[in-house]
């Protein structure tokens, strides 16, 4: 477990990458990536931020309240319903007409709900697309501005710049996949659903960070944070949820701590990427320090023991699984 104070300590230094960070936080709207928003603007030195969500009311909200926490920063709303990978699209085109770089992507757009499949106009599960697929459209389509920001170095530590893409989902959950039906076209479950993005999200953290070194990739897992997550399920849900959060109230994670640990996980150096690993990098997701891509639990500490990936790592799984989701892209995007 990282202590409190050394998060603190570590989010006090995002001072030290200089002015101008560019977080963009897709599903900052609300719960924690509003508050990994939040943490962002209070530590970093005139940031720029990019709130992606459909809420313009509580866009607007958190707008004002960001601005009062930090007066130097620009604070800017993209409204979209990113389970679609046409509006992903047009975020993206959005963010990279106004930045030629993005140091910090925090992906947490998410929902709760016990419904079964339900198709989006694209063809892709809405759950599905918006814990995996659509998250990875983003990290895809931001890439050169995610390497960019890595090529500006800090002219005394020589240290490259921040960049970094988190997603906010289930480190610890790594499962057995349906290979043959990674979409879930025919073997949709809430269970399955999970254990496809969580997984999938490991596997192509893993291979992205490999492919582009420097970026690092981190996956986190929150723990039980109390936020507005079951908001489109049905009230009998809500209910679950609360009863939930209150027998386990000693091991809920509060929405601040959570901002705060999320941000860590976004800035740490330990968290390095593949080509700036140094003695300090964190055990990487394969089990070797400095890879550039992290598997991170609710108390920052890195997860470990994930035998399933192992057996995909090995078996050429890890590698086939991004091309899948390249062959999704483009059948529904055309690139
Ligand atoms: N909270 C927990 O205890 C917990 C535990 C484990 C994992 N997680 C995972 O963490 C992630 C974040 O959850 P949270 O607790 O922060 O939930 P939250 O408070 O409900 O936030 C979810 C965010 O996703 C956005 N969103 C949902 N559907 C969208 C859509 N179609 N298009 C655009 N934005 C959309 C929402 O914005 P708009 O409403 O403005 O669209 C909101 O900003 C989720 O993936 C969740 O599964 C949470």
């Amino acid at each position: 477990m990282v202590s409190w104070e050394n998060i603190q300590a570590s989010n006090t230094s995002l001072k030290n990458y200089g002015p101008n960070l560019v977080g963009v936080f897709v599903g900052g709207t609300s719960g924690i990536g509003e508050s990994t928003a939040r943490a962002f603007v209070k530590y970093a030195v005139s940031p720029r931020v990019y709130l992606v969500g459909r809420s313009e009311t509580r866009a607007s909200q958190i707008i004002e309240d960001l601005r009062a926490l930090n007066p130097d920063g620009q604070i800017n709303f993209i409204k979209g319903d990113v389970a679609r990978l046409e509006e992903v699209d047009q975020a993206c085109k959005e963010i990279q007409t106004k930045e030629d770089k993005i140091n910090l992507l925090v992906l947490s757009a998410g929902i709760l709900t016990m419904k079964g499949r339900e198709e989006t106009d694209e063809g892709l599960d809405k759950k599905l697309s918006l814990h995996y697929y659509s998250r990875m459209r983003f990290l895809y389509n931001l890439l050169p501005q995610l390497t960019n920001a890595s090529n500006a170095q800090d002219a005394a530590s020589g240290q490259s710049g921040l960049s970094r893409v988190l997603s906010v989902l289930d480190a610890r959950g790594n499962a057995p996949l349906i290979l043959n039906d990674l979409p879930l076209k025919e073997n949709y479950s809430l269970r399955n659903c999970a254990n496809h993005a969580i997984t999938m999200t490991s596997l192509s953290m893993e291979e992205l960070a490999a492919s582009y070194p420097a970026t690092s990739f981190v996956h986190t897992y929150p723990g039980l944070v109390k936020t507005s997550l079951a908001r489109e399920s049905g009230s009998l849900m809500k209910i679950a949820l609360n009863a939930v959060f209150l027998l386990l109230t000693p091991m809920n994670v509060p929405l601040e701590e959570s901002g705060e640990r999320h941000l860590y996980a976004g800035t740490n150096p330990m968290f390095s990427p593949l080509n700036s690993k140094g003695d300090a990098a964190a055990i990487g997701s394969d089990g070797i320090q400095g890879s550039g891509s992290y598997l991170v639990g609710s108390d920052s500490a890195t997860v470990s023991n994930q035998k399933v990936l192992e057996g995909y790592r090995a078996d050429g799984t890890r590698a086939s699984i991004w091309k899948h989701t390249l062959d999704i892209f483009k059948g529904i995007r055309g690139d």
